[in-house]
């Protein structure tokens, strides 16, 4: 199977993931029979190239890293022709892989690139938050009415299988509830603090890996993990809710001083994000620093460590923990939902047609 790919946004995500299909090429191939081509790039900065044989994508990743360009035009433009292309590729598959970064007023411009991939009959991947965290009901609706998949494993806690833990190996189950810690900067930064060390240092170690937002106070403020809450509490949960409607408080120097006290007290000060149902009906979602006890197991995450604990009707509290992140990890998302696709497609080949009553 023939999997055409264009690829919006080329930052350190979009980059990591053209090394990471190159690196797993012939796995993809023998493991899945799936061959990928990147036909396509996009960016805002570093221009745009298109190539229908296939473009050497990790060469073009280190032309960035060195301050290159990938060519001529960018922008809105270029990504408009770039999906345009992709929709005329003959391949069995083409998808959009959506790489920009989060803009946390509406979600733009990643929902707009889902839209367009989808309306092209392109399938849509994303690493981005903000569509799940603030159009999912509409991009899925319009994924599945078009035989498409919209796909974003990679929005929270990077490759480490929420959404396609559920989705794939809990049939028939409600999610009731979750709480989680699932930002490692600001994680990363109270379990420093909670050691005596400073807060922009630390901050500064997590912009230095890539960990860090592009704007830092998205993580400090809380906000990244307000749109983890909701693209969570949608998928999992249908709220219909944005990040603007998760109750948020972030963390600041002021934090240092309730970090130290909650571990003197044998507590962990810990940002934990959290949706329920209210009586009504309604979702209650929220982010805030808490003392947690030590026995708790959002209390034992450090540095970087991000995990969830699920409520569920049928299983109980079922918790996954992600005790590293790094970009390979998030790029590693963007290829297990290209493998979805294609186990997707192939089954739906596979499957006699639908008897008429
Ligand atoms: N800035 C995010 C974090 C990156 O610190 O968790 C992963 O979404």
């Amino acid at each position: 199977m023939l999997a055409d790919l264009a690829l919006v946004g080329f930052g350190n995500v979009g980059r990591r993931f053209a090394t990471l299909l190159a690196e797993r090429g012939a796995r993809l191939r023998d493991d899945e029979d799936l061959t990928c081509r990147i036909v396509g790039i996009s960016t805002r900065r570093h221009g745009a190239a298109w190539d229908a044989a296939g473009i050497d994508a990790p060469a073009a990743a280190r032309a960035v890293e060195q301050g290159g360009s990938l060519g001529e035009g960018g922008g809105a433009d270029a990504t408009a022709a770039l999906i345009a292309g992709l929709a005329r590729s003959t391949a069995d598959l083409r998808v959009v892989i959506e790489t920009t970064t989060l803009d946390i007023r509406a979600g733009q411009p990643a929902i707009d690139h889902v839209r367009l991939a989808l309306s092209s009959g392109c399938h849509a991947v994303t690493a981005n938050k903000g569509p799940a965290a603030f159009a999912y009901e509409e991009l899925s609706r319009a994924a599945s009415a078009s035989n498409l998949a919209f796909l974003f494993e990679g929005a929270v806690m990077d490759g480490i299988p929420i959404f396609n833990l559920v989705r794939e190996t809990m049939p028939a189950i409600d999610v009731l509830g979750f709480r989680g810690v699932v930002n490692a900067t600001t994680n990363h930064i109270l379990s420093a603090l909670e050691d005596g060390e400073a807060f922009a240092p630390a901050l500064a170690r997590m912009q230095a890996e890539g960990i860090a937002e592009a704007d830092p106070s998205l993580d400090v403020d809380g906000w990244d993990a307000a749109a983890k809450t909701a693209a969570l509490a949608n998928v999992l949960m249908r709220a219909g809710i944005t990040p603007h409607d998760v109750r948020r408080t972030g963390i600041g120097e002021a934090s240092a001083a309730a970090a130290v006290r909650a571990r003197a007290e044998g507590r962990r000060l810990r940002l934990v994000a959290s949706a329920g149902r209210l009586p009504d009906g309604s979702i209650d979602a929220v982010v805030a620093p808490i003392a947690l006890a030590a026995d708790d197991l959002l209390a034992g995450l450090r540095g970087q460590a991000n995990a969830l604990v699920l409520s569920t009707d049928l299983l109980g509290q079922v918790a996954i923990c992600q005790l590293e992140g790094s970009l390979t990890q998030t790029a590693y998302a963007l290829v297990s939902d290209l493998v979805t696709i294609a186990r997707q497609h192939r089954a739906r080949r596979a499957a006699p047609p639908r008897r008429t009553p």
